[in-house]
């Protein structure tokens, strides 16, 4: 149905978004100096881009099967499935930040001196460096994919 094409193809474009926003936000925020309170908020910012990202996988998975090429389209098709991996690849590389996050949070509460230790804080840096660039080829793929470029000839 043309209708629900158009709704999940507004839902994807306003998640994907909001997500590249997340994902800026933390960028920013780990540039910082590691107070208490940009622990605090780089926390629960990341919690954010954990529920956006569901979201994105949802309505993602929605039109694959609901929009109006039909899953065929997409499933026979490398870009996609480059698309798939760049996505995953991102999600991997946002699991070693989230479990710094969390672990410095905790320390935080628990010792008023605590202080990021700046070996733990190059490396959470790196891998919100390493989700940006990986990021940036999502779109490229998925324009690709969209106009039906790597569809396999079958
Ligand atoms: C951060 C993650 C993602 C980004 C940045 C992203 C980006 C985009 C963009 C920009 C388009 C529009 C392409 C165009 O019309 O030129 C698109 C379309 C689409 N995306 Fe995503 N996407 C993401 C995740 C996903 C996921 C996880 C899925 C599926 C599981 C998915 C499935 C689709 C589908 C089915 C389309 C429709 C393509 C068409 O019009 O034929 N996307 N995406």
């Amino acid at each position: 149905m043309e209708t629900v094409d158009l709704l999940l193809a507004i839902f994807h474009h306003i998640l994907v978004f909001s997500l590249a926003a997340v994902l800026a936000a933390e960028v920013v925020l780990i540039r910082n100096e590691m107070t208490h309170r940009t622990i605090g908020r780089l926390a629960g910012i990341d919690r954010a881009y954990g529920l956006v990202a569901l979201f994105v996988i949802i309505i993602g998975v929605a039109r694959v099967f609901y929009g109006l090429k039909g899953w065929e389209f997409y499933v026979y098709s490398w870009t996609f499935w480059a698309k798939m991996a760049a996505f995953a690849a991102v999600a991997l590389l946002s699991i070693p930040p989230t479990i710094s996050f969390l672990a410095w949070k905790k320390q935080a509460a628990a010792d008023a001196a605590f202080a990021v230790p700046s070996a733990e804080l190059a490396s959470a840096r790196g891998y919100l460096r390493a989700q940006m660039m990986i990021f940036m080829l999502i779109p490229i793929f998925a324009a690709a994919m969209a106009r039906g470029y790597g569809q396999f000839g079958y």
